[in-house]
């Protein structure tokens, strides 16, 4: 959604000249803003849902992440009103991922495990794509999404090392 505040830049992404592409990548920002807010809803349920001696690797790994999806958030969010564009209520939110759904039985973590690299997963190629998008457009978003990307890579990388194991003891 665009406000109708008007501009006062002669030129770049902040100019009445790139309003299209302006408008384009609010909305590329707003996706991210969901996907961060459902994240932090995904992680919270499974910080605290999973069962186990081995969970507690998980549970402290999300409890952190949860925190670090919050400042992503506020991030796009921040960036969306910079472009003029407005943060959206709630009512406009529509869930996703369905792969991070409380498993069956709360000790299979590596339900859990695969639900939080997908969910990376598809960050890092929205990331990419609003990166990509941001070239030669507006280098101050592409910095701070590149920053972001780093992250979610950084958290698939993680995850990635726990499945590994789990697939070495033939449990996943
Ligand atoms: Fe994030
Ligand atoms: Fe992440």
């Amino acid at each position: 959604m665009a406000s109708d505040i008007g501009t006062s830049a002669s030129h770049g992404i902040l100019s009445d000249e790139l309003r299209d592409d302006r408008e384009q990548l609010v909305e590329l920002l707003t996706r991210a803003y969901w996907m961060e807010i459902e994240t932090v809803m995904s992680y919270i349920a499974n910080s605290i849902n999973p069962d186990g001696v081995r969970a507690q690797e998980i549970i402290e790994s999300l409890d952190q992440d949860v925190q670090e999806e919050l400042g992503h958030a506020r991030q796009f969010g921040q960036r969306i009103k910079e472009l003029y564009g407005v943060v959206p209520g709630s009512l406009d939110f529509q869930a996703e991922q369905s792969y991070l759904q409380p498993p069956d039985h709360q000790t299979d973590i590596v339900h859990v495990i695969k639900g939080v690299i997908e969910a990376e997963s598809g960050a890092i190629e929205h990331y990419n794509r609003v990166i990509e998008f941001c070239e030669g457009r507006d280098p101050v978003t592409q910095d701070m999404v590149i920053a972001i990307l780093r992250d979610e890579e950084g958290h698939r990388r993680l995850f990635e090392g726990f499945l590994r194991e789990y697939k070495a003891e033939g449990l996943a």
